[in-house]
């Protein structure tokens, strides 16, 4: 394995700390860091739900794969083979996350009974050599969307879309254009508390903006189109 790709856990449980700032009211004006679907947690901003469906029901194709880094408790992994149910399409969801333990895994094994028919869940490092082969080959004739909501977004971004094919989507959350954008437009607004991406992280060569980017953007995800 790449030594740069190498998951360090030390460095992933520094960042998650930042939710101790609110369970120790140290904050407690702080945004909400998720809501219940199903009875299962889901770590986006409510709004997550019109912004996807717009998303989604503009796309001008139907998506072969959907891959999510970053199943946590499974709860938009949930939401989005629901609107897949809806819109009647056919596509395949892999959600991939390295962590199923105590705390998440009775949530995960409830998600995948319901959606058993589209959604496959990989206890995988998402930045494992051998996972990104098997998603490239997976995908390799079939239009993708990439949710990347891993322990790095920037990171998860920079590889995942070195195997996106022209016109595949890339949406990476925690996101803000820049640190002023998030500060003023999201943090100060109560709306979300994490800014894990910025457009100055992303390797950007063969990638423009989606044309839904703001709409995304105001739920802290960054859509982007790989061009070429
Ligand atoms: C913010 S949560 C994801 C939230 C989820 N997508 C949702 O909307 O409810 C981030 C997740 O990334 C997972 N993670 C950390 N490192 C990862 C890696 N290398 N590959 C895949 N998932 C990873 C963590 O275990 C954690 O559950």
């Amino acid at each position: 394995m790449n030594k740069e790709n190498k998951f360090n856990i030390d460095e992933w449980f520094k960042k998650e700390s930042q939710s101790f700032f609110r369970t120790k009211g140290i904050y407690p004006f702080l945004p909400k860091e998720y809501f219940l679907y199903k009875k299962t947690k889901v770590s986006q901003h409510p709004d997550i739900f019109n912004k996807l469906w717009l998303f989604l029901t503009t796309l001008e194709f139907i998506p072969g794969y959907i891959i999510e880094t970053g199943t946590s408790y499974g709860g938009l992994t949930w939401i989005i083979s629901d609107m897949c149910d809806s819109l009647k399409w056919n596509t395949k969801i892999i959600t991939i996350d390295p962590f199923k333990t105590e705390r998440n895994n009775k949530e995960i094994d409830y998600m995948i009974e319901n959606c058993k028919h589209r959604v496959e869940y990989w206890e995988k490092n998402a930045w494992d050599e051998e996972v990104i082969k098997k998603i490239k080959n997976l995908t390799n004739d079939k239009l993708t969307l990439f949710f990347l909501d891993g322990g790095d977004k920037p990171k998860d971004f920079n590889i995942y879309k070195n195997i996106a094919k022209k016109n595949d989507r890339l949406l990476v959350h925690d996101f803000a254009k820049n640190k002023e954008y998030f500060t003023k437009n999201i943090f100060e607004k109560n709306i979300w508390m994490w800014n894990d991406a910025v457009e100055e992280d992303l390797s950007l060569d063969y990638i423009i903006r989606d044309n839904m980017f703001n709409e995304l953007e105001s739920v802290c995800w960054g859509t982007y189109i790989k061009n070429e």
